[in-house]
């Protein structure tokens, strides 16, 4: 299997379905006065970015024995949640970011106020989405309700959105102040969490047993803080607190540069290991793995 086609392949069917979801909206004419709101949330969605979440939810569902399409709108709803996080981690009073996804970041381009409901709109919509996979994917009501529990927990205030909040609190401390262990937590919430629903809201929509659930979760927890690691070594130049003195602590800050790169191998390591039990349908979750810690964007 070659895993950039399988991603690329992955990705245009993500996009189109998201187009989908505008496109409906569009010929509605009940929603023509929220048209700039529309826009808003289609620009930070389009051009995409690595659509690493989404495709995750349909590689897990691969791996139980089924097919993107029967999972596309719970993929194209994590993506949406995943968008909304980063408009409103942009915004002046978070990270104050000017550019993301190689272009201005929303509040540059229609200001705070349309940025901040143009997140809200994508995250609320995101769970009508999946509420609507009961028709459109033909996915059972007590399924969809277990899937949406489950990012609620990982989104809300004691995962992503408490994850953020400490990511700020922890910009107030020194550098002998902060330990791997509490950069770690903060990290397997900011971040992780979301990961991790993706995959298991994949593998939860074909009824995956509850020992796959416990695999896909060990691989989820371990791939979901690894991206993170990655994630701050390529970030390094702009963002660490290091001599050239950046705006955010990070794994390079606590480790070594070669110790934080050791790190993210481990922790891909053990989530390929948690597949032990998959055949290879789970191939493209474990090629994945790789991909998360070779990754150079
Ligand atoms: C960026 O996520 C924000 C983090 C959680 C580190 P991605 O690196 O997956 O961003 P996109 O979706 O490819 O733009
Ligand atoms: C973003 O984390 C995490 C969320 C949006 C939940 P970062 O602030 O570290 O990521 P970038 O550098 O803005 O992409
Ligand atoms: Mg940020």
């Amino acid at each position: 299997m070659k895993l950039n086609i399988y991603l690329e392949t992955k990705k245009s069917l993500i996009d189109n379905a998201l187009e989908t979801f505008f496109a409906e909206r569009k010929s509605n004419k009940k929603e023509s006065p929220f048209s700039l709101l529309y826009e808003a949330m289609h620009y930070s969605l389009f051009p995409s970015g690595k659509r690493l979440r989404p495709i995750l939810t349909c590689a897990a569902a691969e791996a139980i024995g089924g097919k993107t399409e029967d999972v596309l709108d719970i993929a194209c709803a994590i993506e949406m949640v995943h968008t909304y996080s980063l408009i409103h981690d942009d915004l002046p009073a978070m990270d104050d970011d000017d550019y993301r996804r190689g272009k201005p970041t929303n509040h540059i381009k229609y200001g705070e106020a349309t940025a901040i409901l143009a997140g809200d709109a994508l995250v609320t919509e995101a769970f009508g989405l999946i509420a609507q996979a009961r028709k459109k994917l033909n996915i059972p009501s007590d399924t969809l309700l277990e899937i949406i529990e489950d990012l609620a927990l990982a989104c809300g205030a004691s995962g992503m959105i408490g994850g953020q909040l400490l990511d700020i609190q922890i910009q107030e401390k020194s550098e002998d102040e902060i330990n791997y262990p509490e950069l770690e937590f903060l990290y397997i919430r900011k971040t992780g969490n979301l990961i991790l629903a993706a995959i298991t809201s994949g593998a939860k929509a074909l009824k995956a047993s509850e020992k796959q659930i416990k695999a896909l979760t060990q691989y989820g927890i371990n791939l979901g803080l690894a991206f993170q690691v990655v994630d701050d070594i390529l970030d390094m130049h702009d963002n660490y607190r290091g001599p050239d003195g950046g705006k955010k602590p990070a794994f390079p800050t606590i480790l070594s540069l070669d110790e934080t790169k050791q790190r993210s191998w481990e922790l891909a390591s053990r989530a390929v290991e948690a597949l032990k039990e998959f055949d290879q349908k789970a191939d493209p979750l474990r090629e994945i793995a790789h991909y998360v810690v070779e990754r150079r964007e």
